[in-house]
């Protein structure tokens, strides 16, 4: 007999440069979530910024301030069953390790991995155009560093593949992810 309990949800955490497609991705999957009737919830960095961390900067030690909270607001809700999406840049090991050590095994941590030069001909949101002007500093992948994630579970190279191929993977690996955590039944 499996006993249905109320069970955890997992944090996908997108991560990449600005434009490598992780407020598409975001959307996408929570959509699609939404419509199988699985409670969700989208964490998407500037939203949540203005919220969270309206008082602080794109510093290091502030943008790494900003993901811890976000990595606690996603542990609240994950712990009450909501699948959440974070879309953050999280250009710091230091962050993502943080957040790790918080989630544990609830974390599917993703590395959005795009060129750069993809992401700046793609200018969502006309930012790359402003670094270049001058008009903008501490701008990732142009002047702030972008270290390169060590553990990520999954590497979707978004500058080659489409948004339905990229959400074909990020489905597969949060259903891998949910089918693992599952309570075993009697053995
Ligand atoms: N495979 C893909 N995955 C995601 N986005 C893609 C892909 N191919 C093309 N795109 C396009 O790239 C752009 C990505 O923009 P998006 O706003 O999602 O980036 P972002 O990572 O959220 O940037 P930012 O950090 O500035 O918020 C969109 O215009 C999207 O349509
Ligand atoms: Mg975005």
């Amino acid at each position: 007999m499996l006993i249905e309990v109320a069970g955890t949800g997992s944090v996908v955490w997108l991560e990449g440069l600005p434009g490598s497609g992780k407020t598409t991705l975001a959307r996408q999957l929570a959509d699609a979530l939404g419509a199988a009737h699985r409670p969700v919830e989208v964490l998407d960095g500037d939203e949540v910024r203005r919220g969270l961390s309206p008082e602080i900067g794109f510093s290091r030690e502030d943008r790494d301030r900003h993901a811890r909270r976000v990595g606690y607001v996603a542990n609240l809700l994950s712990r009450h069953g909501v699948t959440v999406i974070v879309a953050l840049i999280t250009p710091y090991e230091s962050s993502r390790q943080a957040v790790r050590d918080l989630l544990g095994p609830r974390l599917l941590e993703v590395w959005l991995e795009c060129p750069v030069d993809v992401c700046r001909a793609r200018d969502p949101k006309g930012l790359y155009r402003k670094a270049q002007e001058g008009k903008l500093q501490q701008m990732t992948g142009v002047d702030d560093p972008f270290e390169i994630p060590t553990r990520p579970e999954l590497v979707i190279h978004t500058g080659s593949r489409t948004v339905p191929q990229c959400l074909d993977l990020l489905r597969e690996a949060l259903d891998r992810r949910d089918s693992s955590s599952l309570p075993q039944g009697p053995g």
